[in-house]
């Protein structure tokens, strides 16, 4: 179980932030770790070789336990997700014909690649609709993406949270599907991972891609990557000298190495020892393991059940609790509800959610209260 920890972050108490989905605020430890990094590069005499590996492999053990797997070098360090997935896209071989399965709106950064995939080799892209339907569409959702998956299916790329809706996808189905067609599965875990378990050794996905900067507490311009073993022999999509074999010889540089290290580290990208980053990253993910990553989604469930249930009450469309996520939760406003004067209304009072099209997507951490979605409520009513 994990309290309130409000105390932890700068939030200031006349502010209800329920944004997560969109940038996180950083814990004040990490925003510290930020601070001490950026002061290193005033001594860089103090700067050794060790400094340019020892912490990203202690941020790579960290983040390994995060999302349950074994072999932290099955981790890369990316600067976002259209990176993560554009070393993805790099060892695809896909023939004209053959389909990536998508589900409707998910984010840019798991379409724009496999847009560029597709034109090249005349593959097709088939995004699986949003069912209508609010109180199982999860169910109706999964169903028609495992109907969809067949021997034309060469990958399906996918969230494991549907970044504006909170649908939670069955991977673990999905991945046994898959299995059967011997197709990859690659998922976006941006607006999951950090908030809602991810095992890789139950999930088993190909690739997973996560930006830092929302669910994992971390800094903006930085991301983690899992690429399993159909990624072993590939190639980066650049090509930097830290990720060769021996790097850390630094004497030895120029005696041109042809091997990468093993694994998923030929995918980092150059100039991964961020001083500042990395820091502030290991800070976030030891916070995240302290206080388990269940009992922050078990913390957002608790805090916005009796809200969700008195929003269905009026109106809302509110989707039954084992259809979404709790940390991310998307919420039908009724038809005749202005998105504009109801956005204006919410910042008059300090209330930040998103709010996109028809849809309100409030998003907690365990910084938030009950009492944050008292203002939030009572700013609806006023609106049905
Ligand atoms: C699901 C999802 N993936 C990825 C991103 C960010 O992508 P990138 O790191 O490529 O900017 C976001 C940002 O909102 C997101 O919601």
């Amino acid at each position: 179980m994990v309290n309130c920890q409000k105390k932890l972050f700068h939030l200031p108490d006349d502010v209800s932030y329920l944004n997560v989905a969109y940038m996180s605020p950083l814990l004040k430890s990490v925003e510290t770790a930020g601070h001490r990094g950026v002061s290193r590069k005033n001594l860089p005499y103090e700067l050794s070789i060790g400094d340019f590996f020892e912490p990203t492999e202690q941020l790579k053990q960290l983040y390994a336990q995060l999302i349950d797997v074994e072999d932290k070098d099955r981790i890369g360090l990316i600067p976002s997700v259209s990176y993560g997935m554009a070393n993805v896209a790099n060892n695809l071989s896909l023939k004209s014909g053959e389909q990536i399965i998508l589900v409707e709106e998910q984010f840019p950064s798991n379409v724009y690649a496999w847009e560029e995939v597709a034109r090249k080799s005349g593959a097709d892209l088939v995004f699986i609709p949003s069912p209508l339907t609010i109180d199982k569409k999860a169910d109706e959702w999964n169903e028609a993406i495992l109907d969809a998956i067949d021997e034309r299916t060469a990958m399906v790329a996918l969230p494991h949270v549907h970044w504006s809706e909170g649908v939670v996808y069955d991977l673990k189905s999905i991945r046994d599907k898959t299995r059967r067609f011997g197709a990859l599965m690659v998922i976006d875990g941006t607006q999951s991972v950090g908030a809602l378990p991810f095992s890789v050794k139950e999930f088993q996905p190909d690739a997973l891609i996560c930006a830092a900067y929302k669910w994992l507490l971390g800094p903006y311009s930085f991301g983690m990557a899992y690429y399993g073993e159909a990624f072993d022999n590939g190639l980066p999509i650049e090509e930097n000298w830290i990720n060769r074999l021996n790097s850390e010889d630094f004497a030895g540089l120029v005696n041109y190495q042809p091997l990468y290290k093993p694994k998923a580290q030929r995918y980092s990208v150059g100039e991964q020892s961020n001083f500042i980053a990395i820091p502030m990253q290991i800070k976030a993910l030891e916070q995240l393991l302290e206080w388990g990553v269940n009992n922050i989604q078990n913390y957002a469930g608790d805090i916005n059940r009796q809200p969700l249930l008195d929003l269905k009450k009026i109106g809302f469309g509110v989707s039954d609790e084992s259809q979404r996520s709790n940390h991310l939760v998307g919420v039908k406003m009724p038809e005749h509800i202005k998105a504009e004067s109801l956005k204006k209304a919410l910042l008059e009072k300090k209330i930040y959610v998103s709010v996109r099209g028809k849809y309100l997507r409030i998003s907690t951490h365990v910084f938030n209260t009950k009492n944050d979605f008292t203002g939030l409520m009572d700013c609806l009513r006023g609106f049905v």
